[in-house]
Parts: structure tokens; sequence; C-alpha cells
């Protein structure tokens, strides 16, 4: 029988990821994965409508789901050879280290779970170092974000601790090299993403060894670049000393301190 296109799938099982308009965006992503053998981990089951889904789609692959309540396998008709289902939270760094120690690393890890900001924080820490170099993380129904009553802020869009800005922050991770501040010391995430892309309601980002050099900055500094780069090229170090080391970086300190202290002023940390 020819393989069905995920539409059909979802169609199929009735999920709701169809009229949130997601299968399209995962058909793209996931289309070259098809036949692969993967191990794909949701949190979030409910009805198991997405399990099923992903497990017709992907034959050759495992699919473990998570959830907070105790899921019902033969009610949910869940008893399939590629599906396997775990009690606990997001958000439980026990039971979550739990699940790693038994599956490992992912290659795909969905979370359409509780969709309160501070678990889905919370789980993309715990659940990222076993997510595999080019293995994607995706979460759906970031609107979350702009709504109080589920932890997100749409009163300070810029500077809520939403998962939408942590996300929108993670992005300079993917250029953190080309960050011109001198005294830049590296973050959790810098190096290690190669991409992430917003659709509506849904963010998809892939992990990835990332630590090309700058062409513009050496060590986060600017000045320091133009300096070699200038003294190469002539043998005129004094005039470039004067120039990078004392007047650029004289701008480059004054800026530092002025942001420096309009953060601690605004308690931006
Ligand atoms: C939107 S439904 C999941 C739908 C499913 N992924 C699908 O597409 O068919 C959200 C599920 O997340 C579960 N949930 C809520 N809070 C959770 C938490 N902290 N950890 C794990 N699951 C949670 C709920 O019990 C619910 O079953």
């Amino acid at each position: 029988m020819e393989n069905q296109d995920l539409k059909k799938i979802a169609e199929n099982y009735k999920s709701d990821k169809i009229e949130h308009g997601y299968i399209e965006i995962y058909e793209n992503y996931f289309q070259e994965l098809r036949e692969n053998n993967l191990t794909i981990l949701e949190l979030g089951v409910a009805d198991g409508k997405s399990l099923l889904t992903w497990s017709d789609y992907f034959k050759n692959s495992k699919i473990v789901g998570i959830d907070i309540h105790k899921i019902n396998l033969e009610e949910k008709n869940l008893n399939k050879d590629n599906i396997e289902v775990h009690e606990g939270s997001q958000s439980d760094e026990n039971f979550i280290s739990e699940i790693i120690k038994k599956y490992k690393e992912f290659d795909i890890i969905i979370d359409d779970g509780s969709h309160l900001s501070k678990d889905v924080k919370k789980s993309f820490e715990l659940l990222f170092p076993s997510l595999k170099e080019n293995g994607l993380y995706i979460v759906e129904d970031i609107q979350t974000s702009y709504n109080h009553f589920f932890g997100g802020n749409p009163f300070d869009l810029k500077y809520s601790n939403s998962h939408m800005n942590f996300f929108k922050h993670l992005t300079d991770s993917i250029n953190y090299q080309e960050i011109a501040n001198p005294f830049y010391t590296k973050k959790k995430y810098d190096s290690k993403i190669l991409n992430i892309s917003f659709y509506h309601n849904i963010v998809f980002l892939k992990k990835g060894k990332n630590d090309r050099l700058s062409k513009e900055v050496i060590n986060h500094s600017y000045e320091n670049m133009k300096y070699k780069e200038k003294t190469n090229r002539s043998g005129n170090t004094l005039r470039y000393y004067l120039k990078y080391k004392i007047l650029y970086k004289s701008y480059t300190l004054f800026l530092f301190l002025f942001n420096l202290i309009k953060r601690i002023i605004l308690l931006r940390f």
C-alpha cells in the first residue's frame, strides 16, 4: 500500500493539528525523515490522536508520549508496537531524567503539553541535552505566551518571561560570535543551535554545532579585529593604536557602562 501523506493520516485520526494549520508545516520538515529509524517524543498525549498520526507516518520509528494524566491505552487504541506512553509531568526533573535514561536520545521532541510558559521553558532546559545533533525541537500553541492566564504576558511583549520571548532570545545564540561586546560571556545555548523558525503559533528549532567564526569581530571585539586588519596591511601602528585601541575602545566601554546602568535601573538582567 502506498504511503499516505501526513494530512490524510491526521484527517483519519481527526487530529486538531490540521485545524491549527500545523500539518503542512510538519510535513515540510518530516517528509525527508519519514523512512528513518527515529525516536520521537511528544509531551501531551490526551486522546492520542497525534501519537497515532506519527505512528502511521513514521513506520520505522518509536513514538513516545508523556502525559501528566493516566492514559488508558486500550480505550484510546494506543496499543501499537511502536507507541510507548508514560505518566508524569513535563517539568518534573526526576521523571524527565528517567525518560532520558530509558530512551537516551531523541530525534524529534514536540511540546504539546500544558502550554504554560514555566513548563515549556523547563522542559526545554531538561530535554535539550537529549536532543540529537540535527534533531528538531517543536513547541506548539505558543500563543499562550500572549495570555496571562497561561503564564504569558500580553502587557509587556518585549521583556516578559514568556516562552515566546525565551525562543526569540535564543535566536541570538545562533549569531553569538558576532556580538561586539568584549565583555560577552558564552551563554548556555550558544554554538548549539542551527536554526529557529517561527510560524503562526508554532516554533521549530534545529539543534546542531554552530560556532562559525565572525568576520567582523575577534573575541567579540570589533576594535581588535580592525586593529589587526589595519596593522597587518600597513606599518603605521601608532595611528591605528590610537584609533582602535584608545578611541574606539573608549566608545565601546562607554556604551557598555551606559547599558549596564540602564539595565540595573530597569531591573533587566
Ligand atoms: C493539547 S493536549 C495534547 C494533544 C495531543 N498532543 C494531540 O495532538 O492529540 C495537552 C495534554 O497535555 C497534558 N498535560 C498538561 N500538563 C502537563 C504536564 N505538566 N506534563 C505533561 N502533560 C501535561 C494534558 O493532560 C493533555 O492531555
